[in-house]
């Protein structure tokens, strides 16, 4: 495809457009979206009018942009994720009902937590997840199930860079990080009090295919001093009704 004088593709620079958006930036103008993505004013507003053409962005009555619908049907038509998500609802639904608080479900996506459904009652614990949101792998209960379960090459590239505190509680130093991915295999779940959030206690289970491959963590968000046993106990379960539910 044809490359602009900085040498990037369209399909690149198609991306750093579409990568503007994010959970909490959903609307922008032209302009903006030009800045952010580094390309030059008549650049962004020419990619902006071709993708509202196509469909793949929509432009409201202020001429400010948002994702299209077209752009989500397509992603969502035939994505693993789907089939996933789909297989968790109703588990996903009952840990929520019985537990009554926000229940998340998420997969391992470049080195982060994506978060692909989260159920939620209005007066549940604080939770900063979002749907389509990522959290940090080392920092949340779903990202240290995943990592805990991940290639061992992600791991040493996680325990070599640098460990951001999120709160006083995240776990910063490699080799506290090895001891607890350690724990999270021999127990088979997550505990992570106060590590994203000073108020909230993430708890996360590893979901398993039929091959027996971890696909991804299942978590609940609950108060910081709430009693788990119970939470531990649904998600256990939700998970393994999942197991049973994933196709061959
Ligand atoms: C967690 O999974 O550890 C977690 C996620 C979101 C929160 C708090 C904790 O808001």
């Amino acid at each position: 495809m044809a490359n602009s004088p900085s040498g990037d593709s369209v399909t690149e620079r198609l991306l750093r457009v579409l990568e503007t958006f994010t959970p909490t930036r959903t609307v922008q103008t032209a302009s903006q979206i030009g800045r952010r993505a580094g390309l030059p004013s008549s650049t962004a507003h020419r990619f902006v009018g071709e993708l509202v053409e196509v469909g793949l962005l929509e432009r409201d009555e202020d001429q400010r942009v948002r994702v299209g619908m077209r752009l989500w049907e397509l992603a969502t038509r035939s994505s693993a994720a789907l089939r996933l998500r789909q297989a968790a609802m109703p588990a996903m639904a009952l840990v929520q009902s019985r537990v009554g608080e926000h229940t998340q479900l998420a997969i391992l996506e470049q080195d982060e937590a994506l978060f692909l459904e989260r159920l939620s009652s209005p007066d549940a614990t604080s939770n900063i997840t979002r749907i389509a949101g990522r959290l940090p792998l080392h920092a949340s209960s779903s990202g240290l199930v995943l990592l805990a379960h991940g290639p061992a090459e992600l791991q040493e590239r996680v325990l070599a860079a640098p460990l951001a505190a999120l709160t006083p509680a995240t776990i910063t130093d490699p080799a506290a990080l090895r001891r607890k991915l350690a724990e999270v295999r021999r127990l088979g779940h997550a505990v992570a009090p106060g590590s994203i959030e000073e108020v909230a206690t993430g708890l996360a289970v590893p979901v398993r295919d039929r091959s027996g491959a971890v696909v991804a963590a299942l978590s609940v968000v609950v108060a910081r001093d709430a009693a788990v046993d119970d939470a531990l106990s649904a998600l256990h379960r939700a998970a393994r009704d999942i197991h049973s539910r994933l196709e061959r």
